[in-house]
């Protein structure tokens, strides 16, 4: 078992990520390390279970992973990244000895590492825990995942006071969680003003989203593929030929479960622009010029509410209930009809406000205030030598 961090030497915690979602929202708790070298030290690991993707965001927050496991493959299995992931991250805690193992969310290389840190009996640092629809195919596999990496966290670091009581409901030990703000906040008021000012670079770029009507669309959830998947997709080319002055935005996840049905359904609309993954600081100017947007993504239902965009959540369910209970966020489901009427009326609703008038709404964030990295290091460094 890895020994206290001494307090003469700074804390060796091995951070992990390996997706898109965990880059970004583990970037303002790494650069936050960066800038405490006396106090601690990270080993910065990506698992790879994302490729291009990562690579989106990682140049853009300028962190070089330490060591890079590289372990996508095209049309991955959750068994084989799995098996895959749990045997590479043990080399890396054998071969580094970290003092503490830091994981973000409920992906496959969340609940791996996590796993692999539990056998070392390395204490694991949970950021983004206690979020839950208490239903585990929805999100599926992610409510697992995140459900397998609580049960053996010591620090959990839950986004809102409702994660941190779904933890203190299922046992949970008071002492062991600390609300924190969800670090997406910190990625995203890093970046918005930033890429306001890069107006002209993005309108280059997307020159559709210039227009005065916008939807940006996103989707990639694996309890949606088959027929939920394609009912969303048959609304949104309903919705693109209702709305011929709208133009709808949608950056293609590259799963091939998605990119696959997204162009046999949606080629060849003239409104509906199907482009590839958007890079993170392309993406922030594109939530921030919608109107509306039409997501299952657990990351975007964060961020958009900042952007004070009509949000509708393509989900049945969501572990992140907050915005919905505000009034900033709406689940529509995979329902046809009811995906067509919703965003209908959010264009008009929006038609009728002007963008500064839009933006001038903007109310508080649930999910967080921009200062969760810096929690979550101050804790992290003092349980941690506490726990060890
Ligand atoms: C994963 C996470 C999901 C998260 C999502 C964020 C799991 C089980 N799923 O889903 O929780 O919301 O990431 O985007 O952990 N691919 C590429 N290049 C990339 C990324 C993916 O080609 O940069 C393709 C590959 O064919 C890969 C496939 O997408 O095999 C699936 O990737 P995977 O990470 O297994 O699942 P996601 O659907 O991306
Ligand atoms: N995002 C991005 N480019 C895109 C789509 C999304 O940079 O083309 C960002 C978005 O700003 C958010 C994160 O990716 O921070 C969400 O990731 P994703 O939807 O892949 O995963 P989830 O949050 O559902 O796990």
């Amino acid at each position: 078992m890895p020994n206290t961090a001494p307090p003469n030497r700074p804390l060796r915690p091995l951070i992990v990520f390996g997706t898109r979602p965990e880059a970004i929202k583990m970037s303002p708790v790494i650069l936050e390390c960066q800038r405490r070298p006396a106090q601690v030290a990270p080993i910065v690991c990506s698992t790879g279970q994302h490729r291009e993707m990562l690579a989106q965001v990682l140049g853009y927050f300028g962190i070089t992973p330490d060591i890079d496991l590289g372990l996508m493959k095209p049309g991955q299995t959750l068994t084989g990244l799995t098996a895959a992931c749990l045997e590479a991250v043990d080399s890396v805690i054998v071969d580094q000895k970290p003092d503490c193992v830091v994981v973000q969310g409920d992906t496959t290389t969340v609940m791996a590492a996590a796993m692999a840190a539990f056998y070392h009996r390395v204490p694991i640092v949970h950021v983004e825990a206690g979020l839950r629809t208490g239903d585990l195919m929805a999100p599926w596999p992610e409510e697992f995942n995140r459900r397998v990496a609580g049960i053996i966290t010591k620090l959990h670091c839950a986004p809102t006071q409702r994660s941190a009581d779904a933890l203190l409901a299922e046992g949970v030990d008071a002492k062991n969680i600390r609300i924190t703000g969800n670090t997406v906040i910190d990625a995203l008021l890093h970046s918005v003003e930033k890429e306001r000012n890069e107006d002209a670079k993005w309108r280059a770029e997307y020159p559709a989203a210039t227009a005065d009507s916008v939807v940006l669309i996103t989707g990639h959830r694996r309890e949606n593929f088959g027929p939920g998947m394609a009912s969303i997709l048959d609304a949104i080319a309903d919705l693109a030929r209702l709305h011929p002055e709208t133009q709808f935005i949608y950056p293609v996840h590259l799963n091939p479960n998605v990119k696959g049905p997204v162009h046999e359904r949606l080629a060849g609309l003239e409104n509906v622009h199907l482009v590839p993954p958007a890079d993170y600081p392309q993406f922030v100017w594109l939530m921030d010029r919608a109107s509306v947007v039409l997501t299952d993504s657990g990351g975007v239902q964060e961020e958009a509410p900042s952007l004070g965009n009509a949000v509708l959540v393509t989900r049945e369910k969501t572990e992140r209930p907050e915005a919905v209970e505000a009034g900033l966020a709406e689940l529509v489901g995979t329902n046809r009809e009811l995906i067509v009427r919703r965003v209908s009326e959010s264009l008009v609703v929006a038609a009728k406000k002007t963008r500064s008038e839009r933006a001038s709404q903007v109310v508080d964030n649930p999910y967080g205030d921009g200062k969760a990295a810096a929690r979550i290091v101050d804790w992290m460094i003092e349980d941690c030598q506490r726990m060890n």
